[in-house]
């Protein structure tokens, strides 16, 4: 079967480990806005059964489901035009998520670097959950026959390793029946870089909250992160490639140019020669502006929990409408008995 005979529809989540960063809304949130309503049905997931993975305080999972959950309303995300729910309340996830362990080998999961490096040299010591979450996040995919999945770099080889147990499947039952999703990665912010490092991702669980921008920042502490990010000497170049081996420069053209819609060439024709004294304040005012509305409404909707609960739970049912039926023909396909 062809990606061309399934609905066109996107899926992609957010794990609620912790605060929402500016990597998650450029890499991610602000291009699920732009993909609501383009011709896709759109399905936006808080992937809480992810966040487990690692060790989450019980209250504060709650709170994150709810913030993220926030992040995604306050970013322009349509309840109305997209499904948004937690993933915890659609238990199919989980039961897809089982098969596909049994689909999935060994040998790919140990190819899978975002694994490595989390675990480090603690591998011994992790959680199995977080060894066996590629298949989860497969399953996510595959239970809505997504055909398009938004995500930042970073999650590239997850998407490309969902493909493969796709097409094993499909390979092993002798059926056409999962898609061979499309990755989409694409823009000036698919890795979005730590302000003190720019050869690391921001990320949530970076050690200080100097190297990232969280949506919840005040304006204060934005324009505050972005004086102290590191960067070198020299002035902006003339060209892009001036910034190959500049990659604190570099991560700082790309935010500016992600931030405000245009090109990274055209944030350099404007700032060509400029000092940091000039573009950083300007960049500060930029995603001040940007960004603070986003807060804002952030943190209206978090006074509101039950509201969002009510949102979130809305968009579990109409989740579980997809889910429940393409469950269903996995297991008859698997030949799990159902009475
Ligand atoms: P997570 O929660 O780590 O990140 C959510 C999304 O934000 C993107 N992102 C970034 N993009 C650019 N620069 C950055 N510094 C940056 N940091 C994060 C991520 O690429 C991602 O798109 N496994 C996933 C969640 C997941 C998922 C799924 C995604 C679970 N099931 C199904 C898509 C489809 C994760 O941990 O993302």
């Amino acid at each position: 079967m062809t990606e061309s005979t399934f609905t066109p529809r996107v899926f992609s989540g957010i794990k609620p480990s912790g605060g929402l960063t500016l990597g998650n809304y450029l890499g991610a949130i602000k291009r699920f806005v732009g993909m609501q309503g383009a011709g896709f049905e759109t399905v936006y997931c808080v992937v809480d059964l992810h966040a487990i993975t690692v060790w989450q305080d019980p209250a504060e999972l709650k709170t994150a489901t709810r913030e993220v959950a926030a992040g995604y309303l306050a970013s322009g995300i349509d309840p109305e035009k997209s499904i948004l729910f937690n993933q915890a309340q659609v238990h199919e996830h989980a039961e897809l998520g089982w098969i596909f362990n049994c689909v999935a080998r060994v040998g790919w999961m140990n190819r899978m670097t975002q694994f490595k490096d989390k675990a480090g040299s603690n591998a011994e010591k992790v959680s199995l959950g977080l060894y066996a979450y590629p298949s989860l996040m497969a399953a996510d995919i595959l239970l809505y026959h997504a055909t398009h999945v938004p995500v930042g770099e970073d999650q590239k080889q997850h998407v490309e390793l969902t493909r493969d147990i796709a097409a094993k499947f499909n390979h092993d039952f002798k059926v056409d029946f999962f898609p061979l999703t499309t990755p989409v990665i694409e823009g000036p912010a698919m890795r979005v870089m730590n302000l003190r490092d720019g050869t690391k991702k921001m990320s949530k669980s970076g050690e200080s909250d100097m190297e990232r921008i969280n949506m919840t920042d005040d304006a204060d502490t934005i324009a505050k992160k972005f004086k102290k990010a590191k960067t070198d000497p020299a002035p902006l170049p003339e060209t892009l490639d001036g910034l190959k081996d500049r990659p604190e420069a570099r991560n700082l053209v790309d935010i500016y140019s992600a931030l405000n819609d245009m090109t990274p060439e055209a944030v350099i024709a404007e700032y060509a020669g400029a000092g940091w004294g000039r573009f950083k304040p300007a960049l500060a005012d930029l995603a001040v502006e940007k960004l603070a509305p986003i807060s804002t409404e952030m943190e209206r909707l978090m006074n509101d929990p039950a509201e969002i609960d009510r949102i979130l739970g809305r968009g579990a049912e109409r989740a579980r409408e997809i889910a429940a039926p393409i469950l269903k023909q996995t297991y008859d396909i698997v030949g799990l008995l159902r009475s």
